[in-house]
């Protein structure tokens, strides 16, 4: 069994922020054809801060600590500083995931991305990350 972190442990023990926003100003879903794991990350934003983040995630025990922190970290980040919430930060901010696990760590930040994505697109916002990643996906 891969070593974790003392508070990868907490966060899957205890995740924070779990749920879903009903009336959410944006919502972004992300998963691995490989693992099969899915991870969907709703946000409110208030005068261009997350005010409030949830998220489902549907995956191993990394992915649900993953999807915790980033919710945590997120919460009360204008987008622009919520942007920089990258796999790297949060695998740091989790004490280090083992290395068969890094891929869930890129889950979690590009789900949260992807919500800010959406909420900037219903803004009628063209969102060039978004396209980028879905050309990288072909
Ligand atoms: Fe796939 Fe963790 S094993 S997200």
């Amino acid at each position: 069994m891969p070593a974790y972190s003392e508070k990868v442990m907490d966060h899957f023990m205890n995740p924070r922020n779990v749920g879903e926003i009903e009336d959410a100003d944006g919502i972004g879903e992300e998963g691995n054809p490989v693992c099969g794991d899915l991870m969907t990350f709703y946000i409110k934003v208030n005068d261009n801060r997350l005010s409030d983040v949830k998220f489902k995630t549907f995956g191993c025990g990394a992915a649900i600590a993953v999807s915790s922190i980033v919710s945590e970290m997120a919460i009360g980040k204008t987008l622009e500083e919520a942007r920089k919430i990258t796999p790297a930060v949060v695998a740091k901010e989790l004490g280090g995931l083992p290395k068969n696990k890094n891929h869930c760590s890129n889950l979690g930040a590009q789900a949260l991305n992807r919500a800010i994505d959406n909420y900037l697109e219903k803004q009628g916002i063209k969102v060039k990350t978004r396209r980028r990643r879905e050309d990288e996906d072909e």
